[in-house]
């Protein structure tokens, strides 16, 4: 395991939020640089989005690419399910060396039963919401997941417009999180800016994605830096 996120149960949840640049909008043709520029820019976790072209429209990458960023890679990764057959796929991916396996309630059929697998085999089983999803879906699930994705875009692809209706949903499972004295992680997954990442950090998230905010951007470093920089909650 080559996390310094703690596999399967009680996560620290971090003072400052963790920036996961997304692995959508790279130059594929040199994959193992950008990692490395990544990782020589200051990031601490990378988040891989896995489509198949029918869960969302797009195609992303399968198991080999996730398996060969894992070999390149020395920071904990996280795996975005955006596939047919959820509850399967999950399993198989979670011995990719990944950290964190991320499937969205959605297309789970057996919710309870695939994050109790995850979670066996040493990864992190995080839940994805989808926006048209309410927290209310995962809610009996709190205690089985080791986090919560809130999406703030509709899955499928980079560079989408941030939809504000995910921040009430940070909030509500931060409450939840209290009140229930869990520790699950919180994180949101689109549309994430200089104009928009203090407001998910400010209500709660602790794991933000990054794509286009990152990746398109001259200088890595630079962009990680402004964004821990406005992500940086109030003492
Ligand atoms: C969207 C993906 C995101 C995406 C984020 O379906 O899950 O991880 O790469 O890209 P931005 O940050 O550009 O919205
Ligand atoms: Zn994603």
């Amino acid at each position: 395991m080559h996390s310094s996120i703690p596999p399967g149960t009680a996560p620290l949840i971090p003072d400052t939020p963790v920036i996961l640049p997304a692995l959508l909008l790279c130059d594929f043709g040199h994959l193992a640089d950008e990692i490395k520029k990544l990782e020589q820019a200051g990031a601490k976790a990378l988040h891989l989005d896995v489509m198949d072209g029918q869960f969302v429209p797009q195609l992303t990458y399968g198991k080999v690419v996730v398996e060969a960023v894992r070999r390149a890679a020395t920071v904990p990764i996280e795996v975005h399910m955006m596939v047919e057959n959820q509850d399967e796929s999950a399993i198989d991916y979670a011995t990719t060396g990944a950290d964190i396996i991320t499937v969205h309630i959605e297309g789970l059929i057996r919710p309870k039963e695939t994050l109790a697998t995850i979670s066996s085999t040493g990864c992190r089983a995080h839940l994805a919401i989808s926006p048209n999803t309410p927290v209310s879906d995962v809610e009996s699930l709190l205690s089985h997941c080791a986090g919560v994705l809130v999406m703030s875009v509709e899955p499928g692809f980079g560079g989408q417009a941030f939809q504000p209706s995910a921040l009430d949903k940070i909030r509500l499972l931060s409450d939840l999180r209290a009140s229930q004295d869990q520790n699950f992680y919180i994180g949101v997954d689109g549309g994430i800016s200089t104009e928009t990442i203090a407001s998910v950090s400010q209500a709660g998230a602790d794991l933000i994605v990054a794509g286009s905010a990152v990746l398109q951007q001259e200088n890595y470093a630079n962009a990680l830096q402004e964004l821990e920089y406005l992500a940086q909650k109030p003492k």
